[in-house]
């Protein structure tokens, strides 16, 4: 009886220690782990091993990528698809509805376990908060980039490629929403932001990581606390195209123009990017009433970068609505899905103190 138990205790140790270890679990037992390639510099090719600028993000196949790292194979049955190869920074709404759309086919699948979105770090945490909202999974969904081309000395694309695949593939994974994991850290979509124009250690979250990547294993200290994926009411199944809403950002001499500009252009909402507490400029916030009226949502939200916007009466007497602790780009992506249910603005205030 000792000596089974023994052995027992050697088994389940040498188990564990092969998890921590990293070492390979049978093939049949890996779970399924889809990449999702969009481009990015992650697929981004130079001239030479030194450049690390004036390269063309987006030009490299997921094939590419992923016979890059083939030990992603060690840790879970993984295919690859390319839904675009693109800058991100001309990531369109279009292109979310397809890529939310393709994830919650592939969630419903029994044979994969987790999903990976490979992305352009320039409007990553946008994708990443899109997805988060409208992802109807609690399978692990997990976009990464890189900072460095692919074709670069010290590349960091290969593993937070290979980083992103041992996430997704890790049952402990499910239930925190879209996780953006960058150079080892796990942040949640709502609040990661892209903080360096050109370093590595570029995602941050004001409120601290969700966890880390030690040594290949995912450890977390955070729970992210807004509701997410299956806990929103949005759902962009059938939906080809999303409200134009615009972010408009004050500054000194600001003069109402752009403000009439975007309900010329047909804008349903606006965010105005505000100086501190999202103050206003006095002359957008002549145009911005004139916008209320005329039926377009308007949101304050703040270009300090962090902080909530802390409501004050002498906006929201004109209807203007707060964008709590989201960055404007973020607040924007949540009022044009808040306007696919809703045109009612305590509605609409109400999804941004709890999304
Ligand atoms: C992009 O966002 O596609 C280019 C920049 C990057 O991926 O770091």
């Amino acid at each position: 009886m000792k000596s089974k138990l023994s052995i027992a205790a050697v088994m389940l140790s040498a188990m564990i220690l092969g998890t921590q270890c990293g070492f390979a679990a049978p093939a049949d037992q890996k779970p399924g782990v889809k990449i999702l390639a969009t481009g990015g510099t992650i697929a981004g090719s130079a001239a030479s091993k030194t450049a690390t600028s004036g390269y063309k993000a987006g030009s490299l196949g997921i094939d590419v990528l992923m016979e890059a790292v083939p030990e992603i194979k060690d840790y879970a049955q993984v295919s690859g698809e390319q839904v675009c190869n693109i800058s991100s920074n001309n990531m369109t709404d279009e292109l979310w509805l397809k890529l939310s759309k393709r994830i919650n086919e592939l969630a419903a699948q029994k044979d994969v376990g987790g999903i990976v979105v490979t992305h352009g770090t320039d409007t990553l945490e946008e994708t990443a908060y899109f997805l988060d909202l409208t992802v109807k999974s609690d399978k692990p969904v997990v976009i990464t980039g890189a900072m460095r081309p692919a074709t670069a000395i010290s590349a960091d694309g290969p593993m937070n490629l290979l980083n992103s695949v041992r996430l997704a593939a890790d049952k402990k994974a499910s239930g925190n929403g879209v996780m953006v994991l960058l150079n080892d850290e796990i942040d949640n979509a709502r609040d990661v932001t892209k903080t360096n124009t050109t370093s590595v250690d570029t995602f941050k979250s004001h409120n601290g990581p969700l966890g880390f990547m030690n040594d290949g294993v995912p450890d977390f200290y955070n729970k992210p606390l807004r509701l997410h994926t299956t806990k929103t009411p949005f759902d962009v199944r059938n939906l080809t195209s999303l409200p134009k809403v615009y972010v408009i950002y004050g500054t000194a001499g600001s003069d109402g123009k752009i403000v009439d500009a975007a309900v010329k252009a047909g804008a349903k909402g606006i965010v105005y990017a505000g100086t501190g507490n999202g103050s206003i400029h006095q002359q957008d916030k002549e145009a911005l009433i004139k916008a209320a009226k005329a039926g377009v949502v308007v949101v304050r939200s703040s270009r300090t970068g962090s902080g909530m916007v802390v409501p004050e009466p002498e906006y929201a007497k004109e209807g203007f609505l707060d964008g709590d602790s989201l960055n404007p780009q973020k607040a924007r992506i949540l009022l044009q899905l808040a306007l696919t249910k809703t045109h009612d603005l305590g509605e609409i205030q109400a999804m941004f103190h709890k999304y």
